[in-house]
């Protein structure tokens, strides 16, 4: 029997951290539902949820943070060509790899600030600006946004932005998530298992899929033109970004979450704009086409999709969307993170050798490399 090789409904870990129910369309964060916490609470405040128990002290993000940021900026590397060359996600990479491993509360408090603080900076160095340095007394949500556009920040921009980070903070075993728990396993710090999270995500079909999303409706342009373009390109065996979930069979609750943002967002500035239309029209098209072409296969639309309208109606470049997801994304980690180092147990689970038995005869030098086909 062939192997499981996306390890599809196998158990691998116990967490206290989330649940994500596939099914019902429930997403839990420490016996909280996402809707009990996203508009209500504070990014600062589900991180102080999702440490609890893992880090000492508890409760303290809020103070905490902001002077973390400002220790993150002291270690901002003076501007270099070479990582300007990379992609925006591949530099942050880099920035966060500079960090020294740790497993403290203070390590975890900088590695959650870093990546707010070097996307802001490395996105102004590529516009050809100075870096700003960050303001402790603020919001992460706020500051972030401040030290992108080097002015204050409207409260609806900051309070949609910290939606969409208390909205992706975590969800359960995903792959970066798990890429994480491995590193963290062989107590290689904090740190490590943030860098190998990161590289997970990266991927587009993790977190690399929102910058894609608003490819597509570029591409489609108005929506009149969405049926047709939609067909074409599930013709040409095409996934469409921004659709479809390991997990969930029914409706992504984060798409819900940042499509109320949106709205949010959208009617501060006076109406949903020609954007939102589009975008409603694709997901309608998108979701008819799939059920159509893909019958039995439950696919619906999810968090990357109103993700990507979200980041871009508050002025975010695509190309950074996914730092953005791991600005969130990071808080999961370090408590996922701190429990598997806390259980003491390395991850090593068992392979099937498919290859071929042990020569009766060892290979000649002459025919070696055939010999290992
Ligand atoms: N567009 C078109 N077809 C899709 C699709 C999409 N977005 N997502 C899944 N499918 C199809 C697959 O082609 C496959 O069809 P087939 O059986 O005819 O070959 C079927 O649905 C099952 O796909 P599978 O890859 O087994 O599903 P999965 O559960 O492993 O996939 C994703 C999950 C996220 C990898 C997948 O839905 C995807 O690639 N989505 C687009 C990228 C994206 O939005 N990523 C962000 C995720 S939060």
């Amino acid at each position: 029997m062939k192997a499981n090789m996306g390890l599809e409904g196998i158990v691998v870990t116990d967490t206290i951290l989330s649940e994500v129910d596939g099914e019902a369309g429930r997403l839990v964060l420490r016996g909280l539902t996402l809707e009990q916490l996203a508009g209500h609470r504070s990014f600062e405040e589900v991180l102080d949820l999702l440490l609890a128990g893992l880090l000492e002290p508890h409760g303290r993000t809020r103070e905490a943070l902001g002077p973390a940021r400002a220790a993150a900026y002291a270690l901002l590397p003076a501007a270099d060509p070479t990582l300007q060359a990379l992609s925006p996600i591949e530099e942050l990479r880099v920035l966060l790899a500079r960090l020294p491993d740790g497993v403290d509360f203070d390590a975890a408090m900088l590695l959650i600030a870093a990546p707010a603080v070097y996307t802001a900076a490395l996105l102004r160095r590529r516009a050809g600006m100075q870096p700003i340095a960050p303001d402790p007394s603020l919001g992460h949500a706020q500051d972030f946004l401040r030290m992108l556009r080097a002015s204050a920040v409207p409260d609806e921009d900051a309070a949609a932005l910290d939606q969409y980070l208390v909205t992706v903070a975590d969800h359960g075993l995903n792959a970066s998530t798990f890429a994480g728990r491995v590193v963290a396993s062989t107590q290689a710090g904090l740190t490590s298992a943030v860098v190998a999270a990161l590289s997970a995500l990266k991927g587009p079909l993790h977190g690399g899929a929102p910058g894609p999303v608003l490819d597509m409706l570029d591409a489609i342009g108005l929506p009149g033109n969405a049926a047709r373009w939609i067909e074409q390109e599930l013709n040409r065996g095409e996934r469409l970004m921004g659709f479809g979930h390991r997990i969930y069979r029914v409706r992504d609750p984060r798409a819900d979450s940042l499509k109320a943002a949106l709205r949010q967002l959208t009617a501060a500035a006076g109406g949903p704009g020609e954007r939102l239309v589009l975008a409603e029209a694709v997901e309608r098209a998108a979701l008819e086409a799939l059920r159509r072409e893909k019958p039995g296969r439950r696919i619906e639309t999810n968090v990357e999709f109103y993700t990507a309208l979200l980041l871009e109606a508050l002025g975010i470049p695509r190309e950074a969307f996914t730092c953005v997801f791991a600005m969130g994304r990071v808080g999961g980690w370090i408590g996922h993170a701190r429990e598997q180092a806390l259980t003491g147990r390395l991850i090593r689970p068992a392979s099937r050798y498919t290859g071929p038995q042990p020569h009766a005869e060892p290979a000649s030098s002459a025919n070696f490399a055939e010999a290992l086909l």
